[in-house]
């Protein structure tokens, strides 16, 4: 095993200038609990780059006089202590395989190809055994050094096995954006023939939930970009609805038109079961009018902004419940793993970089004009993708 590794390490919050590309940082040991992984690919995330940025503004009251950035902060565990310190390597969505094992771990999984539940699950019982539930949560990248490195430490039960024959950038698709799409689907109980209406479909989360709803039975809509349509149906859709034809320059959103191309999807009018959110913005108060009385909206992100004003009356008139989420449980994880052994869902590659391309690949990411989600590959096995013309 080598000594040192080359990682991308974030060294303190602000700009891409933030994350320093070394050749000699040391290789982690893996704890007795804890698997070693050679990585081979490991997606991107938002989230890796609103806590770069400290874009988390959890505590921020959208009533006080207060600029909401005064109240920007790094993402908190759900305990409410932040788990990040500097140095810190990014990356949540891992693939790779074992290399190495601690010693409460068997030797029987070396070797094995994996892909990896970023959660790290805090949570204790009253005889301080470990509870993988979401009550104390935090994330590998976060509150423990992520893949964008050679080698990544984690434990053992987040490493999943994987046998299906898809390329290793393609299964490093899945991941964070997989598991909050499909535990989003699991809090408002998504069931068959559910009229399931998705924002930032063209996005990890979105694209992810498109099929996750699919591989239910419930029917997806999706709200998302001109030119993306096509690959969008292709994942499951049943309909799309282009954001532009209702959005301006200026964040403006024509909710009427917008309520008229719901119902025009959805062949009736407020029939939508579930709302699955990660824009919010001036689009929020459409989305509660889409709903059918007693219907459910969900966010698990903010693209377009966090701050949506809200009127009371078309909640509570119409019995609406409204979810918050975040990350995704062990069993949400088990459950992606049959579906990908399965078939039941597929990759979606927007792009391949490799490591040390990584502001890049942030600023192809962030531009947001591909479906699915961006990988990087760790130089040394940039070769196998063949130069970056290879990028898909
Ligand atoms: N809570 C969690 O555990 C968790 C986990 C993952 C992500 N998130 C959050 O969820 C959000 C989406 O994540 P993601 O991974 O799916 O992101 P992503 O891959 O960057 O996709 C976001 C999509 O949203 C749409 N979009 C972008 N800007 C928009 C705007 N101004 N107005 C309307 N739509 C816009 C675009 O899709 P179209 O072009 O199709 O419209 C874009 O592809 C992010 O805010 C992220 O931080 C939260």
């Amino acid at each position: 095993m080598p000594k040192t590794m080359s990682a991308m390490v974030l060294t303190g919050h602000g700009g891409p200038e933030k994350l320093v590309y070394y050749n000699d940082f040391p290789v982690p040991q893996p704890g007795a609990h804890d698997v070693l992984i050679e990585v081979s690919a490991c997606g991107l995330n938002n989230t890796d780059i609103k806590v770069r940025e400290a874009q988390y503004a959890v505590d921020f009251d959208p009533n006080s006089d207060l600029d909401e950035t005064s109240a920007a902060a790094s993402i908190a565990a759900t305990n409410g202590e932040t788990g990040l310190s500097f140095p810190r390597i990014q990356g949540a969505d891992i693939v790779g395989r074992i290399a190495a094992v601690g010693n409460k771990v068997s030797q029987d999984r070396v070797g094995e190809r994996v892909l990896v539940d970023f959660s790290i699950y805090h949570a204790k019982d009253t005889d301080g055994s470990p509870r993988m539930d979401l009550s104390n949560v935090d994330y590998i990248g976060h509150g423990a050094d992520g893949g964008f490195a050679d080698y990544v430490v984690v434990p053992a039960l987040n490493a999943h096995k994987i046998q299906r024959n898809i390329p290793d950038a393609e299964l490093a698709t899945f991941g964070c954006a997989t598991l909050t799409a499909e535990h989003m689907l699991s809090r408002v109980s998504a069931k068959s023939g559910d009229k399931i209406l998705i924002t930032g479909a063209g996005g990890g989360v979105g694209s992810a939930a498109i099929q996750l709803a699919r591989a239910r039975g419930a029917i997806p809509y999706a709200v998302t970009s001109r030119g993306k349509e096509e690959q969008i149906l292709s994942l499951g859709a049943e309909a799309c609805i282009c954001r532009q034809d209702f959005t301006d320059q200026s964040g403006g959103f024509d909710k009427d038109a917008f309520l008229v191309a719901v119902t025009e999807a959805t062949r009736s009018n407020r029939s939508v079961d579930v709302v699955i959110d990660q824009v919010g913005g001036s689009m929020f108060h459409g989305l509660l009018q889409a709903l059918r009385p007693d219907g459910h909206y969900i966010s698990a992100g903010t693209i377009s902004g966090y701050t949506p004003r809200i009127n009371l009356h078309t909640v509570y008139m119409a019995f609406l419940n409204i979810h918050g989420s975040s990350q995704g449980q062990p069993e949400d994880f088990a459950r992606i793993v049959d579906y990908i052994e399965a078939g039941k869902i597929g990759p979606t590659l927007g792009g391949i970089f490799p490591l040390s391309q990584l502001h890049h690949a942030q600023k192809t990411f962030q531009a947001k004009n591909y479906v699915g989600n961006i990988v990087v590959v760790p130089d040394a096995k940039w070769k196998e993708f063949g130069e970056p013309d290879a990028r898909r």
